[in-house]
C-alpha cells in the first residue's frame, strides 16, 4: 500500500535533545556544566525515557514536562550540580532545542510530494508548540499530536492510534520515523512502515517488532516514500 503520511518522533529525531546541555554548557554563568554536560545529557534523556516506560506500566501518567524535571534532577545530583540557575537554564533550553538542519528541507519535499506530515510525541502541547515554533516548522506539518490526548506514553498502542484516527488512513499507509529503537520498534509492532535513524552507530533494539528500514539521518526520507 502506498504511503500517504509521515510521522515523526520529536525529542531526538527532529529536535537535539543534547542542545540544550550543550548550549548551557558553552555560556559562562554555568561553567560547571563544562566537563561534565555530556554525560548529563545521557542520564537526563535516559531517565526521562525510564520515567515515562514505568509511568505507563504503573498507570501513573504525568505529563512528559514532569519526567523532564524529574529527570533533570537525578542527572544534575548524579554529577553532584545543585545550582537553581543552571536547572532553570537548562529547562528553558528544553523548550527551543534546535532541529536538526536537514529536517525544514526533508519536510517541505514530503510536502512538495502531496504527503501528509505530523509530529506524534510524548511532548506536552505546549512543550511541542514551543520546539515547533523555534524551529519554524510549523507551515509543514499537518498535526502535532502529543500523547496527552490518550494519557498514556510510548509505546502504548493508544498512541499510534491517534495518528489513524486523525487522518483517518490504515497503519499501512503510515510511514513511522523515530530515532528512538523502541518506539521504531513499537510503531512496527503496531502495523507502521518505520525508520530507525541511527544517528549514533547503536545497536538494534532487541524487540518485538523491528523497523523496514535504518538510516544515518533524515535527508533520504523523501525517497522512500
Ligand atoms: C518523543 C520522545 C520519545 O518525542 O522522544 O515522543
Amino acid at each position: 500500500m502506498p504511503i500517504t503520511t509521515c510521522v515523526f518522533d520529536a525529542y531526538g529525531t527532529l529536535f537535539d535533545v543534547n542542545a540544550a546541555a550543550a548550549q548551557a554548557a558553552s555560556e559562562p554563568d554555568h561553567a560547571a556544566l563544562a566537563a561534565v554536560w555530556p554525560a548529563l545529557a545521557r542520564d537526563w534523556r535516559s531517565k526521562q525515557l525510564q520515567y515515562t516506560w514505568l509511568r505507563a506500566v504503573a498507570d501513573q501518567h504525568c505529563d512528559f514536562w514532569q519526567v523532564t524535571q524529574d529527570g533533570l534532577d537525578w542527572a544534575m545530583e548524579a554529577q553532584g550540580l545543585s545550582d537553581d540557575a543552571t536547572r532553570a537554564r537548562l529547562l528553558e533550553l528544553y523548550w527551543e532545542l534546535a532541529a536538526y538542519p536537514e529536517v525544514p528541507a526533508m519536510l517541505q519535499a514530503l510536502k512538495a510530494r502531496g504527503l501528509a506530515t505530523a509530529i506524534l510525541s510524548n511532548g506536552s502541547p505546549a512543550m511541542l508548540d514551543g520546539a515547533v515554533s523555534s524551529a519554524g516548522i510549523g507551515d509543514v506539518l499537518d498535526a502535532v499530536l502529543s500523547v496527552e490526548d490518550v494519557g498514556v506514553f510510548k509505546p502504548h498502542v493508544r498512541v499510534y492510534d491517534m495518528v489513524c484516527q486523525r487522518f483517518g488512513c490504515a497503519p499501512e499507509e503510515v510511514l513511522f520515523v523515530s530515532s528512538n529503537g523502541w518506539d521504531a520498534a513499537g510503531a512496527a509492532g503496531y502495523g507502521f512502515q518505520t525508520v530507525w535513524v541511527n544517528r549514533g552507530g547503536k545497536p538494534k533494539d532487541r524487540l518485538y517488532a523491528a523497523p523496514d528500514s535504518i538510516l544515518p539521518d533524515l535527508t533520504t526520507i523523501p525517497e522512500l516514500v
